[in-house]
């Protein structure tokens, strides 16, 4: 399995970080190459459970070198506190490579996404996101590889200060980076290059994306949508380098939820909800904001599907709808009394939309910790059959619980 992409087919926290960890016991370099540390990727294992921002998931495995490729946003001080709760744990070091390309996160631009009113707008993770990517899009950006010109640093963050109208002292701003740069030194390097000789050699390499196809910036839910490619299509944007892939694996939660602002056609905002957050435990791992939660879309899933070319799915969190007498899956939507309307490009246009339901029948069983397609209740079979029939991938691995070990695999190539 050389190259394998793993990309969130619904508005993030899809579990994907499970997942990676999952994919890259065997793999030599996992790579992330969108966002930043408005994502929070949850991995659970023996050692207790890792909150991932920035480092890559699959790095939590000793011979698994973590990757961060140039487009992803990053926040060095974000970095350094990972690295800091990761020690805690008593975890060993992760072997990191950070693209010198990579832009830096600064604190200013955190106070100019205040400012700005995006992060109420948008509803955003407040992590400064959207501002540092704005100012690589205008060319004003600071690099890693900047770092190695003392005075251009200097000379930017005065400009950052001028900029944003305050924060902290560009000075004592300069003198951290100083200091992640002598930390990092030897961490810092070709990201580009080092990804391409690792598909050359045939290693085995997993893409890890960050947030999910509808927070796209083009192809998600325009303008409530973060500031990256978050598509299978961010790897070469992110990375630089052109990958065949053998397999791309979206990954999908048995129902929905979004964080933010947004259309959310399927939202539950009654018991229904309430009983998915609580059973989910849908608070963001980066913000603990409490998650919108809703029935499954699939009119948003087939068009992440053709968006990215999945050529198989992981269903997580499908022990949470244990206990659901039934269970309801959007198969259609009406627009303005239109029926079978596509997804649409205006968010104006999604938030008239209106779910045509098929209901499927629940189970009462705990399936919890299930590792075997034969722990399934039939009508927990019966969603996953009809998941896969309605989009026309096969689901490889079932998520039943929080824990690496909960998991079922069926039939992974
Ligand atoms: P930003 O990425 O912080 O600019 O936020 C833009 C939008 O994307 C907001 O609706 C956020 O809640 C959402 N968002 C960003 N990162 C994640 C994530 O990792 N999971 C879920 N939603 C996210």
């Amino acid at each position: 399995m050389p190259a394998v992409a793993v990309i969130g087919a619904q508005w993030g926290d899809e579990a994907k970080g499970k997942v990676v960890h999952h994919l890259c016991r065997t793999a030599r370099m996992c790579v992330r190459f969108n966002g930043g540390a408005n994502a929070g990727h949850t991995v659970e294992d023996g050692r207790g459970t890792a909150r991932l921002h920035l480092v890559p998931s699959g790095a939590l495995h000793p011979r698994c070198q973590g990757v961060v490729g140039h487009g992803v946003a990053l926040d060095p001080w974000e970095l350094e506190r990972e690295l800091g709760e990761l020690e805690a744990q008593r975890r060993p070091a992760p072997d990191l490579l950070l693209s010198e390309r990579a832009h830096l996160v600064l604190p200013f631009h955190r106070l100019r996404e205040e400012l700005s009113g995006a992060a109420d707008r948008i509803g955003t993770t407040r992590r400064g996101i959207g501002p540092c990517y704005e100012d690589r899009v205008a060319r004003r950006g600071l690099r890693l590889a900047d770092l190695a010109d003392e005075k251009m640093v200097l000379d930017h963050l005065i400009e950052c200060a001028q900029r944003a109208g305050g924060g902290p002292d560009p000075k004592e701003v300069w003198g951290e980076l100083l200091r992640f740069r002598e930390r990092f030194a030897d961490r810092i390097g070709d990201a580009q290059r080092a990804i391409a000789t690792a598909l050359d050699g045939g290693s085995d390499v997993v893409f890890e994306g960050a947030q999910g196809t509808l927070l796209d910036l083009d192809l998600g839910t325009y303008p409530c949508v973060t500031s990256s490619t978050t598509t299978v299509h961010g790897i070469g944007w992110g990375t630089g380098v052109r990958v065949n892939l053998a397999r791309v694996v979206g990954v999908m939660k048995a129902y929905t939820t979004r964080v933010g602002e947004g259309p959310f056609p399927t939202e539950e905002l009654g018991a229904v909800g309430d009983r998915l957050r609580e059973g989910g435990g849908e608070y963001g791992a980066t913000t603990g904001r409490p998650r919108r939660c809703g029935w499954l879309d699939l009119v948003a899933l087939r068009h992440a599907h053709r968006v990215n070319g999945f050529t198989e799915l992981a269903l997580t969190k499908l022990d949470v709808l244990s206990g659901l007498h039934e269970i309801k899956v959007a198969v259609a939507y009406t627009i303005a009394g239109q029926g079978g309307a596509a997804f649409p490009a205006r968010v104006e246009d999604l938030a008239r939309a209106e779910p045509v339901y098929e209901v499927l029948p629940g189970w009462g069983e705990d399936i919890a910790g299930a590792r075997d397609e034969e722990e399934l209740p039939s009508a927990a079979r019966g969603l996953v059959r009809f998941v896969e029939m309605e989009l026309g991938v096969p689901v490889t691995l079932i998520g039943t619980g929080p824990g690496e070990q909960a998991m079922i695999e069926r039939g992974s190539k």
